[in-house]
């Protein structure tokens, strides 16, 4: 394991480190091509992003690491309506460079295609699942509608009205998918989500706690605040 875990003293400072990665990648010039999460935590990095209005993102594409899909995507909590409210709709990137899994038949094939995920940005669940790969998550999966978890339905019931409206079903970038990236960032804040993370992370290897998987890859840093 060659991962970096850095404790930052406040939300806003997680959100500006998290930021100034996505901002180094794409400043080199070449081609960049990012993992993007949706969640409460990314959202303080996404603010960033959409102030710093020198940012060039003609070279960026981007590949959302999931959707629900049984809610229309004008549903005000789909995660392409997020990513709109919270990024897409104030940066000048090319709307044909925005990707998400339900949009494309082989997102996998689409993305090695395209040289692979320079950049992966992760939320964690509080029950270990990465993107929506729940527990007993096959560590060789690819992109795939899965069930999601109770756990993660009790945890998504705050954006909606009642937790009968939270979807139960999701497209999802597979754990193979995720940890091709070249390198990832996950990012977290809470005791909770520190709990899982000292799980995931020194814990046994195992598709219980879909995260652990994280273990073996070789440029990983987790950024976490209180
Ligand atoms: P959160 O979600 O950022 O809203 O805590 C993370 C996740 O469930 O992946």
């Amino acid at each position: 394991m060659k991962a970096l875990f850095r404790k930052v003293d406040s939300y806003e400072r997680l959100s500006q480190l998290a930021a100034l990665e996505i901002k180094k990648k794409i400043q080199k010039g070449n081609q960049v091509n990012l993992g993007l999460p949706t969640g409460d935590t990314p959202i303080g990095m996404y603010k960033e992003l959409v102030n710093d209005s020198q940012l060039d993102w003609w070279n960026v594409s981007t590949f959302n690491l999931d959707e629900y899909i049984e809610i229309s995507i004008d549903h005000p909590e789909s995660y392409q309506n997020f990513m709109n409210r919270n990024l897409f709709d104030h940066i000048d990137i090319d709307k044909f460079n925005i990707w998400f899994p339900h949009l494309v038949n082989d997102y996998d094939g689409m993305i090695d295609g395209l040289g692979g995920l320079d950049l992966t940005i992760l939320g964690i669940g509080s029950n270990g699942h990465i993107a929506f790969n729940e527990p007993n998550s096959p560590f060789d999966s690819k992109t795939r509608i899965v069930d999601l978890d109770e756990q993660t339905i009790e945890d998504n019931a705050r954006f909606f009205n009642s937790i009968d409206e939270v979807p139960t079903k999701a497209i999802t970038m597979g754990l193979d998918t995720i940890m091709k990236s070249k390198e990832i960032l996950l990012i977290a804040q809470g005791k909770k989500k520190l709990d899982i993370i000292q799980t995931a992370m020194f814990g046994d290897i195992t598709e219980e706690i879909p995260a652990s998987i994280l273990q073996n890859h070789e440029n990983l840093t987790i950024l976490y605040c209180e």
